[in-house]
C-alpha cells in the first residue's frame, strides 16, 4: 500500500516542519510541560480496538507512522475487542508515562477510570472515531460525520431498490419491498448515530408501505450486532430467512452498517440460494470500503459501501495531539453534536462518500486508496 504510506509520510514532514516553526511556543492546556520538550522525548499511547477488521489496522498504522514521522515515540496497542484488555493497556500507557492518548474505544462507556487517571496525570485524551462516554476527561474527538453515514446508507439502499435516485430525489420504483435492518454494537456510540441517520431516511418509506420490514424487527436493540461480529450478523440473517421468508417471499434489501456484517449477511443469503439463477442478490449496503467488500461491489454482489478516508482521520488525530502537546487547543468544526453524557465534546468531523460499482475507479483507485490489482483480487497488498 505504497500510496497510503506516502500520504502519511508527506503529512509527517509537514508536521515536522510546523513543529520546528512553533516549537517551544504555547502554554497552558496540559499540566505537563510538553510544550518545551523535543518530540523525541514524548510518547503517545495509541489504543485501537481490534485487528480483525482491516479498517482498524489501517487506522493504527497511519496514526503510528504519522506520529513517528513527526518525531514522537509511539506505543500502539490492539485489544482483540476485549474490554479488560483495553483498560489494562491504557492503564499501562499512563503508568509508563504517556504524554498524550489517542483512543478508539471498544466499549465507549468502560473507560471512565482510565480517563480519570489520565486527567490526574495531566495527559490529554483524544477520542478516535468512537466517542468515549460518561467522562468529562475527553479533551477532543476526531471522527467522521456519523449521522450522515447512516443517511447515505439508507439512501444507497433505497437507490439500489429504485425508490430514490442516488442524490435522494424520488426514483421510479414504488415497492412494496421487503427489507431487513442491521445495526452495530450498542456499546459503540457510533452505532446509534448510524441507525439514527438511516432511520431518518427510511422511516417515511416504512410508514407509507414502500418498505416493509417483514420480520417486524425495527428497533435498534433487535437489529444490533454485539462487537460488530460478522458471524453474529450471518447467524441473524439465517434466522430471519428461516423465521420470516420460508413462505416463498423474498428479501429485497438489507441495511447493513459495516462491510464485515455485510459479508456475513451476503454469505447467509447466498447459502439460501440468493444470487444465483433467477434469484437476484438483495441490495446490501456497507461501510469502510474494506477491500474484500470493494471486490464484492465490483463483482455486483454487494451494492454499496461508505468510504471513510482514514488517512485523513489519522491526520486529524495527529494534528490534535500535537496542538495539545504544544500547549494549545485543536480546532473543532463541531461543538454541538457529541454530548457524551457529561459534556459536549469538541469534535472535528470529516466528510464521507458512498461508493457504488461504477464509482470505485474514481473514488478508490484514482485517489490512491487501493490499486486496481487490489480491487481485482479482493486483497490488500499490505
Ligand atoms: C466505525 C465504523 C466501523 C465500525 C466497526 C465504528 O465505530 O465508525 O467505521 O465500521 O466501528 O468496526
Amino acid at each position: 500500500m505504497v500510496s497510503k504510506k506516502l500520504g502519511v509520510v508527506a503529512l509527517g514532514s509537514a508536521l515536522a516542519f510546523s513543529l520546528t516553526a512553533c516549537g517551544g511556543e504555547g502554554a497552558g492546556g496540559s499540566t505537563q510541560d510538553t510544550a518545551n520538550a523535543d518530540p523525541s522525548e514524548l510518547t503517545i499511547g495509541v489504543a485501537m480496538p481490534t485487528q480483525t477488521s482491516e479498517r482498524w489496522i489501517a487506522d493504527g498504522a497511519s496514526v503510528e507512522e504519522g506520529l513517528e514521522a513527526a518525531g514522537y515515540e509511539v506505543n500502539l496497542q490492539y485489544a482483540n475487542d476485549d474490554i479488560p484488555t483495553q483498560q489494562q493497556q491504557i492503564d499501562q500507557m499512563i503508568t509508563q508515562g504517556a504524554d498524550a492518548l489517542v483512543v478508539a474505544a471498544i466499549d465507549g462507556t468502560a473507560l471512565s477510570g482510565q480517563l480519570q487517571a489520565a486527567a490526574d496525570a495531566g495527559i490529554p485524551v483524544i477520542s478516535y472515531d468512537r466517542l468515549i462516554r460518561d467522562s468529562e476527561n475527553v479533551d477532543f474527538y476526531v471522527t467522521f460525520d456519523n449521522e450522515e453515514v447512516g443517511r447515505q446508507q439508507a439512501t444507497a439502499l433505497l437507490a439500489g431498490l429504485g425508490v430514490l435516485n442516488r442524490d435522494g430525489t424520488p426514483g421510479q420504483a414504488t415497492g412494496p419491498f421487503n427489507v431487513e435492518l442491521f445495526a452495530g454494537s450498542l456499546d459503540d456510540n457510533n452505532a446509534h448515530f448510524f441507525w439514527g441517520g438511516a432511520m431518518e431516511v427510511l422511516q417515511p418509506f416504512i410508514d407509507n408501505g414502500t418498505v416493509v420490514v417483514k420480520s417486524g424487527q425495527t428497533s435498534i436493540e433487535q437489529a444490533a450486532t454485539l462487537r460488530w461480529q460478522q458471524e453474529t450478523a450471518q447467524r441473524r440473517m439465517e434466522d430471519l430467512l428461516t423465521s420470516t421468508y420460508s413462505d416463498g417471499s423474498r428479501v429485497d434489501g438489507v441495511l447493513s452498517p459495516y462491510d464485515g456484517l455485510s459479508r456475513g449477511i451476503i454469505t447467509a443469503l447466498q447459502n439460501a440460494g440468493y444470487g444465483s439463477g433467477s434469484n437476484p442478490i438483495p441490495v446490501v449496503t456497507g461501510q469502510d470500503a474494506e477491500i474484500a467488500s470493494v471486490k464484492l461491489i465490483a463483482d455486483g454482489v454487494q451494492s454499496s459501501t461508505i468510504f471513510k478516508d482514514t488517512r485523513n482521520l489519522a491526520e486529524q488525530a495527529i494534528t490534535s495531539t500535537q496542538a495539545f502537546l504544544e500547549g494549545g487547543e485543536p480546532e473543532a468544526n463541531d461543538t454541538e453534536t457529541y454530548d457524551n453524557g457529561v459534556k459536549v465534546v469538541p469534535a472535528y468531523l470529516l466528510p464521507i462518500e458512498t461508493v457504488y460499482q461504477d464509482t470505485i475507479q474514481q473514488q478508490l483507485i484514482d485517489t490512491g486508496y487501493y490499486t486496481a490489482e487490489e480491487v481485482a483480487s479482493g486483497q490488500s497488498a499490505g
